[in-house]
């Protein structure tokens, strides 16, 4: 890592990528090699064509996650729901169909560019229900037990206070409300070089919280019923693309981190 704070580098690689995306690029996480516009194993495929249907192209390109937390929260007409780090939308408008005209959705994010485009996608998409919110996840700019549920789709990882990050869920959360969010998740050790990347962190791979150490902040942070599934393994192969997009000696360390990088799905509950 170097002297420049992580959360200045991450704005600056996610405005490239809005951009990109804006002008018919593909984006996607998993390493630099992604974020200059290859596809990769983390971000491919997450959403079937049924989804995708009647979304703005731009949208469905800037799609950066690693998962499909809007279907996997089980949402409800009516709902209020909060996207933290809600790119260039495409979370948000899938929940809005998901919570109708009653319902409501947020989408927060740090980055003007992301904001611009999640905003031009909400009117190329003709949605109402759906307002998105400039501000960070270490602090949101919401009242306090205003939402029913929050998903996230690959933000958590990048946080530089992840803490204070879950906290800020925990306390926008109304008493019930469920955290549904999608994530890279670390199982066992991996190695510091992988750890100190920045590439690797912007990658959203670098900043995953280990399984235990997630379920452990969680805990800490107030939340009950915290359970981590895995979404998707990555394997030598996968792990040798993030390394050597990343600078990495690939050879030497994919096989110390094949297996231990994961794309889960993260549930909790604040008690009623
Ligand atoms: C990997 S992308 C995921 C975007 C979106 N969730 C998706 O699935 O396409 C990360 C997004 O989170 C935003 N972000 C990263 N850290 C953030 C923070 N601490 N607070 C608010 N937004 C953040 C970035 O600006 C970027 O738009």
């Amino acid at each position: 890592m170097n002297d420049t704070p992580i959360k200045d580098i991450v704005k600056e690689r996610y405005a490239a990528a809005a951009f990109r995306a804006k002008s018919g690029g593909s984006a996607c996480c998993g390493g630099a090699s992604a974020i200059a516009g290859a596809r990769d194993p983390i971000t491919s495929n997450l959403y079937g064509a049924d989804e995708t249907l009647g979304l703005p192209s731009a949208a469905v390109s800037a799609s950066l996650g690693c998962g499909n937390p809007s279907a996997l929260a089980e949402l409800h007409e009516g709902e209020t729901v909060l996207d933290l780090g809600s790119g260039g939308g495409i979370d948000v408008l899938l929940s809005s169909r998901r919570v109708g005209p009653a319902g409501r959705v947020y989408g927060l994010d740090m980055t003007d560019e992301m904001l611009a485009l999640a905003r031009e996608n909400q009117r190329i998409a003709k949605v109402t229900n759906v307002e998105f919110l400039k501000g960070e996840l270490e602090s949101v700019p919401l009242p306090d037990e205003s939402v029913d549920v929050i998903i996230s789709n690959c933000v958590v990882n990048l946080s530089a206070d992840k803490d204070r990050a879950l906290a800020e869920a925990f306390r926008v959360l109304k008493p019930g409300g469920r955290f549904a969010v999608s994530d890279v998740v670390v199982r066992g050790e991996v190695p510091a070089d992988v750890r100190r990347n920045v590439e690797l962190w912007i990658g959203c791979l670098a900043g995953a919280m280990e399984e235990k150490e997630f379920e452990e902040r969680l805990k800490r942070a107030g939340f009950a019923d915290v359970s981590i599934t895995p979404t998707r393994i990555y394997d030598v192969e996968d792990a040798r693309d993030f390394l050597a997009a990343a600078g990495i000696d690939a050879d030497a360390l994919a096989p110390q981190v094949e297996g231990k990088f994961m794309s889960a799905f993260v549930r909790a509950r604040k008690e009623a």
